[in-house]
């Protein structure tokens, strides 16, 4: 049984929490820090799971999930440093920050490892993908991807591909809630309720993508047998090539990737 502290009960801390206790955990393995005694207090009293101090958490944990936002960081280190125990995995949901700077921190040694998860780990269907530091072991990875299934998918990359993972699925709910949004207008323009374009857009987006995970068809074969000679879907796939949106996308992701590492190496 692995014991798991999440510092920084906030959105995602919080998704983590739920999900772990809605596979099954129970709420006596978890416990949790938080800022606001009046947040700490409205979580426990809702999930069941322990508000502790720092020390606490470090003393009754065999993994610590580190989910404060990444300029937080700071004092949450500080104050973890001196009160980790040997062995105990730390697992940071940071985004941006590298496992070298949790691994200069912390006491010489500790296994770290990072997460790049998204926001749809709030309703269970996250997309994680997980790199090990400098000293965590493949059977701490299997932890860390053994407590994320709980909460979504999980796939491990190598450290130096976290910037390109958080432009493709950590930033990218927000195109799917671009798109959406941009499709609910069209629907809006063409004399539709809001109401029903919302319907038909937000459930075709949720259809679509059960297509694409349950099928092992490339999505080009899914959009192909939608698109019939001379048919709408072709008229309206030349005016998306016409505008670009192909190109745009592309660039859209090549300049998160390019923010990312501006933001892992402290720039603001
Ligand atoms: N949300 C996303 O889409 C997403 C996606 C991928 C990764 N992440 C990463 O997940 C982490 C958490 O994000 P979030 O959206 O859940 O942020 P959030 O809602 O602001 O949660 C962070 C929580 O930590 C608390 N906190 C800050 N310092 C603390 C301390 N010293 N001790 C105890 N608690 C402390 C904050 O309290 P206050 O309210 O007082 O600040 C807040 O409740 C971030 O590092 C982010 O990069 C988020």
């Amino acid at each position: 049984m692995t014991r798991i502290a999440v510092l920084g009960a906030g959105k995602i801390g919080e998704a983590l929490l739920a999900g772990l206790l809605a596979g099954g955990r129970s709420a006596d393995e978890l416990v949790f820090t938080e800022r606001h005694p009046e947040r700490a207090a409205e979580l426990t009293s809702r999930l069941g799971v322990e508000a502790v101090d720092v020390a606490t958490a470090a003393q009754r944990s065999d993994m610590v999930v580190v989910a404060v936002k990444p300029q937080d960081i700071t004092p949450v280190l500080t104050e973890l440093a001196p009160v980790l125990r040997p062995g105990t995995l730390v697992v940071t949901l940071c985004a941006g920050l590298p496992t070298a700077l949790f691994e200069g921190a912390l006491p010489a040694g500790t296994p770290v490892v990072r997460v790049m998860p998204n926001t749809p780990m709030l309703v269970g269907e996250a997309m994680s993908a997980i790199s090990p530091g400098t000293h965590a072991t493949d059977e701490q990875l299997t932890a860390v991807e053994k407590m994320l299934a709980s909460v979504g998918r999980v796939v491990r990359v190598p450290e130096s591909q976290q910037d390109a993972v958080t432009a493709l699925s950590g930033s990218g709910p927000a195109y799917f809630f671009f798109l959406v949004e941009a499709m609910i207008d069209a629907g809006i323009l063409l004399g539709l309720p809001r109401a029903v374009a919302a319907d038909l857009i937000v459930q075709s987006a949720f259809g679509a993508a059960r297509m694409l995970r349950e099928s092992t068809d490339h999505p080009v074969i899914l959009r192909e047998a939608v698109t019939s000679p001379a048919g709408t879907t072709i008229a309206a796939i030349r005016e998306l090539e016409r505008h670009g949106v192909r190109a745009a996308l592309i660039a859209a992701i090549e300049a998160a990737r390019d923010r990312s590492v501006e933001l892992g190496r402290g720039e603001r």
